[in-house]
């Protein structure tokens, strides 16, 4: 998609961190933006951010629960009558090694990281396509492409995306709809206070010592905005992989290196 202004960009856990920057980015380009997020007071913030107005939509909406994404849906094509760069992006990322980690953590992780993708794609991916125009985003992560002890269940929720956004885009060639898939390594947002999103039903399980290590590392992580403008570029130039960030080369690369080295010639 070369031509963006005009346009309706429309991105999940767009009320903070990642989510907020391509929103800030895309409506720099002259886009309609539409957020879903989990969090109101985030959503009403971010939307005074944006500079508010009627280009501005905002709703309240849980990505792992696919009639609220549907509705968020309809919102979307109520006020601006089309979807174009479809974001999703909300995630969350328990900590902890495998063993040890909780089936209900599993459940919430894959349930956001990777139902929120596929409930996303139910909803718009019939409506881009119809259109014949627009570009889906699928926010993934390093961890979807590389070994990260201490956050496997979250590596296992972004190897699924990084699998989805890849056959989705064969899929999808010749129709218009592009894909792209972002893998950035560290950056710098709440991801991991994710426990903040976590549903107050859930039984709560997080490794104290990782979490902790983690949030000290992420403050020394990437701009938001940078990613933001890597995201636009691939956007525009209908690029696969965005991996806007140098820190995990070496990870991707030794992943790359290990399975080159056992293919059979
Ligand atoms: N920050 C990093 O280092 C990093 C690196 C790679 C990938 N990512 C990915 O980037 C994406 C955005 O995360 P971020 O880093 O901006 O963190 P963040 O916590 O600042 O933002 C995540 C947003 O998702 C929202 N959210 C959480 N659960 C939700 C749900 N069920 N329904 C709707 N919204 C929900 C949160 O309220 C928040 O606004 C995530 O998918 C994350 O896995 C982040």
């Amino acid at each position: 998609m070369d031509q963006l202004d005009g346009k309706v960009a429309v991105i999940t856990g767009g009320a903070g961190g990642i989510g907020l920057a391509m929103a800030h980015r895309f409506r720099d380009a002259g886009m309609r933006i539409a957020l879903a997020d989990v969090e109101a007071g985030a959503l009403d913030a971010a939307v005074a951010d944006l500079g508010g107005g009627d280009d501005v939509l905002a709703v309240e909406c849980d990505v792992t629960d696919l009639a609220a994404v549907h509705g968020f849906r309809d919102a979307v094509l109520a006020r601006f009558g089309a979807a174009h760069v479809v974001c999703a992006n909300a995630g969350v990322a328990p900590t902890g090694p495998i063993v040890g980690t909780s089936v209900e953590t599993w459940r919430w992780v894959m349930d956001v990281n990777v139902m929120g993708v596929v409930h996303t794609l139910d909803a718009f991916g019939p409506t881009l396509v119809a259109q014949g125009d627009g570009h889906f985003v699928l926010t993934a992560s390093a961890a979807g492409l590389s070994t990260t002890p201490g956050l496997g269940a979250y590596s296992a929720t972004k190897h699924a995306v990084v699998g989805t956004a890849a056959t989705l885009r064969a899929e999808l060639e010749g129709t218009g709809v592009g894909v792209s898939v972002l893998c950035p390594g560290l950056v710098r947002t709440q991801i991991f206070e994710s426990e903040r999103n976590r549903p107050d039903d859930a039984e709560s399980h997080t490794d104290p010592a990782t979490a902790q290590m983690l949030k000290g590392i992420i403050d020394g992580g990437a701009d938001p905005a940078g990613i933001a403008d890597a995201v636009h570029a691939a956007v525009v130039e209908d690029r696969l992989f965005i991996l806007p960030t140098t820190d995990v080369t070496g990870m991707i690369r030794a992943r790359l290196d290990a399975v080159a080295a056992e293919l059979p010639a």
